[in-house]
């Protein structure tokens, strides 16, 4: 589960367990209650940030927050070029992609330059759901086929497919025909281990999807698969399981999407999450971080594969790619580039995982370290042996250290998870500080 949902064990959750009764912002909670629904609010005594800068983010009375949670604002919360980015072409135009416009050809020309083999056309939208919807949509016409593989407990995004395909929302008999989940390829705690032929086990299951599928699904369209994990805990695959399952689905003549809205611009230290495992996918769905900020998203796919598709099929998004988006585009492009980020997030990620590998020495609550770049998932377990999770602490502690000045989400389908995916400016410092409030609060609670 991801922090989109409040019912499980998302840092949503810290929400739902209810508010301290002496909770700050009372004022502001109630307007909010009042006509914002249910909408997800993080934290027991939520904490009203009004102003963000880098790694940072700063409340109503000045106090500051590490933020090792966001990684939507990628190159750093309010980074003065995104800013002045967006400043400067609102002030000149803003329409919509059915007039030529220079900046938004070049964006196109510039992201499909970052995706290799045939990878080279952009299709631009707003949101991650509607990136996934979209190539969704794209792989049911190519392929002629209606049903897609996802893992257990993905997450997808908010429309009505998108939600379908969701499995963090329902559960395995309570699912329509044309969605089929598999086993995520979880080497500590999943059923195939980290045996040296896990990889190919985890693969296996997929079969049994595709042919579930094709028995009463209207058989495969697509295999969707979030590349970093997020909302299973942040996976490391085996390295031959992406390989291996593309091979199964192409052969069965459905279409390979990587949802990059989490792993893609740098997060995991390569470009993007798939490139970890020596595959091209036929589709890949962008989203988070691409825009800073600012909602943007696109479908990134081959010549071919859209020819397919717009043969039988028009394809309009008012807002997606317009000017402004595609100034935004270009400055986070500007700044990896001007800044060197991704060499940053090489260099600062080993840091990172030696640091919580200590503490894992350390601390016996936590069962596992894993993850990839700046995007690592801390598991937290009753005991090591048999590795019950530990959702409570992981909720108690994420409440912890927002109260220490650091803010981390709990994930994973237990929920269990401390979820480390700062923007991607974090450095050795911010490592120090993160590390040292951990180290603080596990110790705290080993004592009680
Ligand atoms: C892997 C993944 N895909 C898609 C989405 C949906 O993106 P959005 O919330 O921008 O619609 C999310 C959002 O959390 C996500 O984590």
């Amino acid at each position: 589960m991801t922090e989109n949902s409040g019912a499980g064990p998302g840092p949503g959750a810290l929400g739902s367990v209810g508010l301290v009764e002496d909770a700050r912002n009372q004022d502001l909670i109630r307007r909010r209650e009042a006509h914002m629904g249910g909408s997800m609010l993080f934290y027991r005594d939520p904490v009203h940030i009004v102003r963000g800068e880098g790694a940072w983010l700063y409340d109503q009375d000045g106090r500051r927050y590490l933020d090792c949670y966001n990684n939507v604002a990628s190159v750093g919360h309010c980074h003065p070029r995104v800013v002045a980015a967006i400043c400067r072409q609102a002030g000149l135009l803003n329409t919509h992609t059915r007039y030529l416009h220079e900046g938004i050809v070049d964006y196109a020309e510039r992201l499909a330059g970052k995706f290799p083999g045939k990878l080279d056309v952009c299709l631009f939208v707003c949101t991650g759901t509607e990136a996934n919807e979209l190539a969704l949509r794209i792989a049911r016409a190519v392929s002629g086929k209606t049903g897609a593989v996802v893992m257990e407990n993905a997450y997808h995004g908010n429309s009505v497919l998108m939600n379908e395909l969701s499995t963090c929302v329902s559960e395995p008999g309570s699912r329509p025909p044309h969605v089929a989940a598999v086993e995520p390829p979880n080497t500590y705690r999943g059923p195939f281990g980290p045996d040296p032929g896990a990889g190919a086990r985890y693969a296996s299951l997929v079969d049994g999807a595709i042919s579930q599928l094709n028995d009463s699904g209207g058989g495969l369209a697509a295999f969707l698969c979030d590349s970093i994990f997020d909302s299973q805990g942040t996976l490391e695959a085996p390295p031959d399981y992406f390989a291996r399952v593309y091979d199964q689905v192409r052969s069965a003549g459905g279409l390979c999407i990587a949802d990059e809205v989490q792993a893609g611009f740098g997060r995991t230290g390569t470009w993007w999450g798939f490139e970890h495992y020596d595959v091209v996918p036929d589709i890949v769905t962008l989203g988070k971080p691409m825009g800073a900020g600012h909602p943007m998203g696109a479908v990134v796919t081959s010549r071919e594969i859209l020819e397919q598709f717009s043969q039988r099929n028009v394809y309009f998004n008012t807002f997606g790619g317009n000017p402004v988006s595609a100034a935004v585009g270009n400055a986070v492009l500007d700044v990896f580039e001007d800044e060197a980020l991704l060499d940053h997030v090489r260099n600062v990620s080993p840091y990172l995982r030696a640091q919580l590998q200590q503490l894992q020495q350390r601390h016996r609550l936590i069962g596992d370290v894993r993850g990839r770049g700046l995007f690592m998932g801390i598991e937290l377990v009753g005991d090591r042996d048999n590795k019950v999770p530990d959702r409570n602490t992981a909720l108690a502690v994420a409440e912890q250290m927002r109260d220490h000045g650091v803010l981390v989400g709990a994930t994973g389908r237990h929920g269990n998870v401390i979820k480390v995916r700062p923007p991607l400016p974090f450095c050795v410092d911010n490592v120090d500080f993160l590390v040292e409030k951990l180290d603080r609060v596990l110790s705290a609670r080993a004592g009680q």
